[in-house]
């Protein structure tokens, strides 16, 4: 994601931290030629590193074995999660804020109550990331039709986990007649292409470079519109009211991105009965996931 942030000419300047090896990235990617200045913290330097940050994308934590659930990372990421809350909150609280960290369902939350603590919660500026999951929809719906991804553009609403990634295969013109078992096929790989790599990478990681892929289009297009582009839309798992009165405080849908973060939160449209049942099965799961954010925060 480091590299490809360094090539995207809007990034003016980045900063990269973790709590080893940040430097020796950032020294090999500042090379690139582009006018972007780069550089690398590591351990304690996190006042340096956030310090001025306008933009924060936040990857950090472990990353799932096969067999395990993004809700099995919560002990180890929960934690991490909520130190880089406090972090940002004191260094650059005004920034923006887009979580990759998983469980993402629940990261999000923490970040909030983070923030809520500290008196510097705006949710039009806190972005749970869930491009990766328009991106495989697109790819997967495009390989069934022979179509070329760029003009594939799947809706992908709820959550970033299993059960509560809800797919809206009917708004789109090349899924609108997928249906039977190539429906349910395709519905299960988008919800769980993430057990994909984890399985293949065998014990060894999760997405890294799609994930990479993902984080860095949501930033383009979270930049674009805090310059002032009009109509940038990214699907992003936010404080929303779509559902807030069945206990869904967070949910991603297609989001309009203006100055100032969220600008317009889109409804799901006209929904399918299958696709009701998806939402169904999505909001209870969704609820509990947030409920224990929330909660790792306001009952610590
Ligand atoms: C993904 O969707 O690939 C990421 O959330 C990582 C994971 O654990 O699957």
């Amino acid at each position: 994601m480091s590299l490809l942030l360094k090539t995207d000419p809007l990034v003016t300047s980045l900063s990269l931290y973790d709590i080893r090896g940040a430097p020796g990235v950032a020294a090999d990617i500042s090379h690139v030629n582009t006018a972007s200045t780069v550089k690398g913290f590591e351990k304690d330097d996190i006042k340096e590193a956030l310090t001025g940050a306008e933009v924060v994308i936040i990857p950090a934590g472990v990353p799932r074995k096969p067999g395990m659930t993004r809700d099995d990372l919560f002990n180890t990421n929960a934690s991490i999660v909520r130190d880089l809350a406090e972090a940002c909150a004191e260094y650059c609280p005004k920034a923006y804020i887009g979580i990759i960290s998983n469980p993402v369902n629940s990261t999000v939350p923490i970040w909030a109550e983070v923030y809520k603590k500290k008196g510097v919660f705006d949710e039009k500026r806190l972005f749970g990331i869930t491009t990766l999951d328009v991106v495989r929809a697109s790819r997967f719906l495009g390989e069934i039709k022979g179509a070329d991804p760029k003009d594939v553009k799947v809706t992908v609403v709820g959550g970033h986990s299993g059960v509560t990634i809800v797919p809206l295969l009917s708004q789109t013109s090349q899924g609108k007649d997928v249906d039977g078992e190539a429906y349910k096929a395709l519905v299960n790989r988008i919800q769980f292409g993430g057990d994909e790599v984890v399985k293949a990478k065998a014990g060894t990681g999760s997405a890294t470079l799609s994930m990479g892929y993902a984080g860095a289009r949501f930033a383009n297009s979270l930049i674009r519109a805090l310059n002032g582009e009009s109509g940038v839309v990214e699907p992003t798992f936010v404080k929303s009211p779509l559902y807030e009165s069945e206990g869904v405080e967070y949910f991603a849908s297609n989001v309009e991105l203006g100055t100032e973060g969220v600008k317009k939160i889109n409804p799901v449209g006209e929904l399918t009965a299958q696709e009701q049942e998806l939402l169904k099965a999505c909001l209870p799961d969704l609820a509990k996931n947030i409920k224990k954010g929330v909660e790792f925060v306001t009952k610590a």
